[in-house]
């Protein structure tokens, strides 16, 4: 059985709409992704909501109503249309109060217990509803006189029950020793040192359930408790794909082919749970542990996280209403260094958008089909070859390659956006419309506009992964479709091969792929 690429995003919370920093995770997996299925292998992407906890709870009695009316809703109305409308191609997308989630939740729940590491205890100190997090006396701040959270800037609660416990202290060793021989299981560095730093400083036990709401998973063997929402909410990773499910039945027989994962994608904020709790959780079921977590930065405006909580989410909408969504999917991933935070300014999605998109790409595209049209009839000339161009293409799809599958999403896209550059400075080097005036240069201006066709066939093959709404109506002005089938089909491998645009095919012109954006408001 071949395993599949498996990529997760955290699943996100439902106490509100999506906003950019969201987005940007998903974008990212959907990008990872689509570029692994044009790579020819078999992929599986995850994403979802993480429906349980306090602050799902809160947030439906604030508006009046009960958690489950509340989520179905926000799913329904905001999370899936908002993944749709930015061409997420997930393969699944699990909401923890489903069924299949939480009867495998018990199940695993349940078989830790019997192996041993769960006991009963009390907990007895600060807990964080935003974050969800039980927190260390010392990871607090202290504003007007108060304890609080960090991240959220609000106050902390006491949090004093008796609970059932997770013998994670027990795990620290066999961690470090995982992260010490395996240093792409954590990344970027940065990320990797953190959690090296922490398993070093030590790691107390964890309070799995929580006794004073009933919003969550009941624990199997004490149903006054639920599990504590990071627990439940880590398996989702397992869960969708058939964690505790025989082996000879369809869910058993999906874990095999996908288990282990071999990237989570998580913000930085929520590093620890994912390389500390989670491989614990794992390796104490005796399953094996994911090949990489990956924590990438955040989103800030004003110099802080963006988040709803604090007032400055953006809508993805906000910003694909007047950029569109390709120059939106495309934007984060080319402007910040993934791994690394990055602040949100209209003027630079301008400035970028003007001259990456609709000057470097956009003009490329509509020149070469408007010369095509004009001095060719619209049908493509014979297969030439410029070796020059040839090569820089062959340097820019390993180049782009080596970047993306090791998450440097800035580096695969420059590498890409250069040979966009080479290709328009061939162009303009070459000055087909003064060869166009003597009938004697017909074979050079010929040789030109294959070559600059074919080119863009190129082009939409490596940006389509990035920007597959644009890429498709790229291929068809191209002709591509009759002639080569399915723009998603075409190989990353195969990209370089030069020449595969037939002689006589149909070159359309089309309306500009990234209009001005006055136009555009
Ligand atoms: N529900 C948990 C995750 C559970 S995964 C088993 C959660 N949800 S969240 O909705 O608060 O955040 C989900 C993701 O969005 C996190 O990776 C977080 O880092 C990311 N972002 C939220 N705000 C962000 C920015 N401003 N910038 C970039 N990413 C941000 O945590």
């Amino acid at each position: 059985m071949t395993k599949s690429f498996y990529l997760t995003t955290p699943i996100y919370y439902v106490n509100d709409a999506p906003h950019i920093g969201h987005a940007y995770t998903t974008v990212a997996g959907d990008v990872l992704t689509r570029w692994h299925r044009q790579k020819g292998e078999s992929v599986w992407f995850l994403t979802g909501t993480d429906e349980h906890g306090q602050k799902v709870m809160r947030t439906a009695e604030e508006n009046n109503t009960v958690p489950q009316l509340w989520v179905d809703r926000l799913v329904r109305d905001a999370w899936k249309p908002n993944w749709d409308a930015l061409n997420i191609a997930n393969d699944d997308f699990i909401r923890t109060t489903e069924e299949r989630h939480t009867v495998r939740v018990q199940k695993f729940l349940q078989s830790l217990k019997d192996s041993g590491h769960i006991y009963e205890g009390k907990y007895e100190g600060p807990y964080c509803v935003g974050c969800e997090e039980f927190k260390l006396p010392g990871d607090l701040i202290e504003i007007d006189g108060q304890k609080c959270c960090p991240t959220h800037s609000k106050p902390i609660e006491l949090v004093n029950e008796n609970n059932w416990f997770f013998k994670l202290s027990g795990f620290s060793q066999r961690l470090l020793e995982h992260y010490r021989a395996n240093p792409d299981a954590c990344a970027p560095e940065s990320a990797r040192n953190e959690v090296i730093a922490f398993l070093e400083s030590g790691v107390s036990d964890l309070s799995i359930s929580r006794s004073t709401f009933d919003w969550g998973i009941p624990v199997p063997w004490d149903t006054n408790q639920v599990v504590y929402v990071w627990f439940d909410a880590l398996l989702n990773y397992a869960t969708a794909v058939g964690l505790t499910d025989t082996p000879d039945s369809e869910g058993g027989k999906k874990f095999a082919s996908t288990w282990p994962a071999d990237v989570h994608l998580v913000g930085k904020d929520i590093l620890r749970f994912h390389a500390v709790i989670w491989p614990a959780m794992l390796i104490a079921a005796g399953i094996e542990v994911p090949k990489k977590v990956f924590a990438h930065g955040w989103l800030l405006v004003g110099g802080e996280k963006m988040s709803k909580s604090k007032l400055t989410g953006i809508a993805p909408k906000d910003i694909t209403d007047h950029f569109g969504i390709d120059a939106f999917r495309y934007y984060f991933l080319r402007a910040i260094p993934f791994g690394s935070d990055g602040s949100f300014s209209w003027e630079d999605m301008s400035a970028r958008y003007t001259s990456e998109l609709a000057n470097d790409f956009g003009n490329l595209v509509s020149r070469s089909a408007a010369m095509i049209e004009k001095y060719c009839d619209g049908r493509l000339p014979a297969v030439s070859h410029d070796v020059a161009l040839e090569a820089e293409l062959v340097k820019a799809v390993a180049q782009a390659d080596s970047a993306i599958c090791a998450l440097d999403f800035q580096g695969g896209i420059l590498a890409i956006m250069e040979f966009c550059k080479t290709v328009n400075g061939y162009v303009t080097e070459k000055e087909p419309w003064i060869l166009a005036k003597d009938p004697a240069n017909e074979s050079a201006l010929n040789e030109i506009l294959y070559n600059t066709a074919e080119s863009l066939r190129a082009l939409a093959v490596l940006l389509n992964p990035l920007m597959p709404s644009t890429c498709e109506i790229l291929w068809d002005s191209l002709g591509a479709q009759t002639v080569l089938g399915d723009l998603s089909a075409q190989k990353i491998d195969d990209v370089a091969r030069w020449g595969q645009l037939p002689q006589g095919v149909t070159v359309t012109k089309v309306a500009s792929l990234f209009p001005r954006l006055e136009d555009n408001v």
